[in-house]
């Protein structure tokens, strides 16, 4: 089931901070299998407020990507619940999966196509959300030009378009150079102090932790830890595990 977030009443949030409204992401015990063999996600539960950005971490084939795929509506759980403040931007791995027409500004124009905007409103979410990117000037570029780095951002443009109040990002840095990389994340850190959204992000990378408000580790289909950065870099260093 999907929906818009009512109230706190699940008591999901990190760090059992007392929470000033309703989370913008909510997973609660959610439960989804790809096939009869093995459940993915077992009870998994998460919280995201609104005006903060979250990473989330496991090993390779603990189901991040499925979880991000049941968050952005492309699958249903099998039990459980996901709600989120809409409208939601994905951000995928591979940009090449995701920019599907040929320059910059006709990619960014297609995802606000169903919106029925007049060509000036148009344009004008066009422009100031490359603006906000730092791409502006990428706008009449053909898309197979552009680097990795660009490429990310020219997608994420896509997504502040249509005012998302909420961004998934499953891995945005996997096929980035190191500069790209924490670029694009001091980018999004930028994005969700300005404009207030929230932000989830997979990453496998420690070093992107730093630019976040916390961390999720999931392990064995749930989230068995949550916190603070530091004290998830700590966790995750001291047993040498999950990365
Ligand atoms: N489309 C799919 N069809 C069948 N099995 C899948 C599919 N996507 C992922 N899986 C399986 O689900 C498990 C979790 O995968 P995934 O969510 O991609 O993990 P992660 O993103 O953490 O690496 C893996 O065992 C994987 O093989
Ligand atoms: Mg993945």
């Amino acid at each position: 089931m999907q929906g818009q977030p009512k109230s706190d009443e699940w008591g999901l949030f990190p760090d059992d901070r007392a929470a000033d409204g309703p989370p913008a992401i909510a997973v609660r015990g959610v439960s989804f299998q790809w096939s009869s063999d093995r459940p993915v996600l077992k009870d998994c539960s998460l919280a995201v407020p609104p005006g903060e950005f979250w990473m989330l971490l496991g090993t390779n084939g603990s189901g991040k990507s499925t979880l991000m795929q049941l968050l952005a509506g492309l699958r249903q759980p099998a039990t459980g619940e996901v709600l989120l403040r809409r409208p939601v931007g994905f951000v995928f791995q591979n940009p090449d999966r995701q920019l599907v027409m040929p320059t910059v500004g006709s990619d960014v124009a297609f995802g606000l196509a169903e919106e029925n905007l007049s060509e000036i409103e148009t344009r004008d979410r066009i422009r100031s959300a490359l603006a906000e990117l730092n791409v502006l000037e990428l706008e009449r570029r053909p898309i197979y030009a552009l680097s990795g780095g660009q490429k990310q951002r020219v997608a994420i443009a896509g997504a502040i378009a249509t005012r998302c109040e909420v961004l998934l990002l499953d891995e945005p840095t996997a096929l980035l150079d190191p500069d790209s990389q924490l670029d694009l994340v001091r980018c999004v850190r930028q994005l969700v102090d300005d404009r207030g959204i929230a932000a989830l992000w997979v990453t496998h990378r420690l070093d992107e932790l730093d630019y976040c408000d916390g961390a999720f580790l999931l392990e064995n289909g749930r989230v068995v830890a949550s916190g603070k950065p530091a004290a998830m870099r700590d966790r995750l260093l001291a047993s040498q595990s999950a990365l």
